[in-house]
């Protein structure tokens, strides 16, 4: 690789990483967005406010728990990796049976797939992006403690 090429790929690495950052903190300062994200995909099982009460709670076999209660059940500490792990599906939450509670790493994932419109797969940006919400949506739960 000439000098210059190689200086030419370093600044596109800096800039790079550099942007992702900019995009990740611009993420962060948006206020709501952990709540928005609560609100529209598990309001509809656990309640708008996390009392387990939302409109599909009826129809489902299990009834979703209150989500209310997590860092109660954990010794006062909000369990912020179990969370994380549970939600995006690396663990699975039943220890019998398909779980009712979707694996939402693998949704946003797809759902990201489609709108590409092809097999483009998964980009680094795009798992990123995935985990910040995943991470917001953490926080906000962490403020509907009882
Ligand atoms: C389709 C309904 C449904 C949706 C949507 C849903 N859940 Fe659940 N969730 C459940 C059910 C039902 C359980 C109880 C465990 C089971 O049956 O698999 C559960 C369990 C949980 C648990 C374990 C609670 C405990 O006390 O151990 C957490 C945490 C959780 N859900 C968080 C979420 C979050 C965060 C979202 C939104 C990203 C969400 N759920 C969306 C139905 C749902």
């Amino acid at each position: 690789m000439k000098p210059v090429t190689a200086m030419a790929s370093a600044i596109f690495t800096v800039t790079g990483a550099l942007l992702c950052a900019v995009s990740l903190q611009a993420l962060a300062a948006e206020p709501g967005l952990g709540q928005r994200e609560f609100n529209t995909r598990c309001a509809m099982c656990h309640g708008t406010s996390a009392r387990g009460d939302g409109w599909m709670a009826e129809n489902l076999i299990r009834r979703p728990p209150s989500l209310r209660h997590l860092k109660k059940n954990n010794g006062g500490v909000f369990p912020r990796e179990q969370l994380a792990r549970t939600i995006d599906g690396r663990i699975s939450i039943k220890a019998h049976g398909p779980s009712e509670m979707p694996a939402w790493g693998t949704i946003y994932k797809s759902a990201i797939a489609t709108a590409a419109g092809g097999p483009r797969g998964v980009r680094e940006e795009d798992e990123i992006n995935i985990s910040y919400r995943i991470q917001a949506l953490i926080e906000y739960l962490a403020t509907q403690q009882d």
